[in-house]
């Protein structure tokens, strides 16, 4: 069989272009543990307030230097468990966020950090993020949801 010189750099190319992938990709599972983020909790979206996680939504503190944040999300809010919608977590602290929705889907955005996530009804939605860096940040719905869309937000402060 005759192959044309490109043809065979092109499939060197592919094929070692493919092997890297899969190798960073398993590097990055086995090695060091990474995995996409849990939604293999689930719960009832009628009762998301009787659920112990989101009876009062907020930031508890859970141990040193470590908190848990609750938040629910409904058309077109976030319960961050005050009025202000403003959330404020020491620099440098571990953050365990869990979030669901009572209605539709929400997006879950904190801008300017690696918190992305999509609320869907029925699953509790969680990632663990350390904010390293003090400053305002805006948690904003990435999710078309409805005519008021446009108006889901909160604010995060992570304060020295
Ligand atoms: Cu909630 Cu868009």
């Amino acid at each position: 069989m005759n192959m044309h010189k490109y043809e065979k750099i092109w499939i060197f190319f592919g094929s070692a272009t493919l092997l890297v992938f899969l190798t960073l990709v398993g590097i990055s599972a086995f090695y060091m543990g990474n995995k996409p983020p849990s939604c293999a909790v689930t719960l009832d979206p009628e009762t998301v307030r009787e659920h112990t996680l989101f009876k009062e939504p907020g930031l508890k503190e859970i141990g040193d230097n470590e908190y848990q944040l609750t938040i629910v999300a409904s058309a077109f809010d976030y319960d961050v468990g005050n009025p202000e919608k403003v959330i404020e977590i020491p620099k440098g602290a571990k953050v365990h966020v869990s979030s669901t929705t009572t209605d539709v889907i929400h997006g879950f955005e904190i801008a300017g950090t690696n918190v992305n996530m999509m609320l869907e009804p029925g699953y509790i939605s969680t990632y663990t993020n350390t904010f390293k860096n003090a400053g305002t940040y805006t948690l904003v719905c990435n999710e078309y949801c409805g005519v008021g869309h446009h108006l889901m937000s909160a604010t995060i402060e992570v304060v020295e």
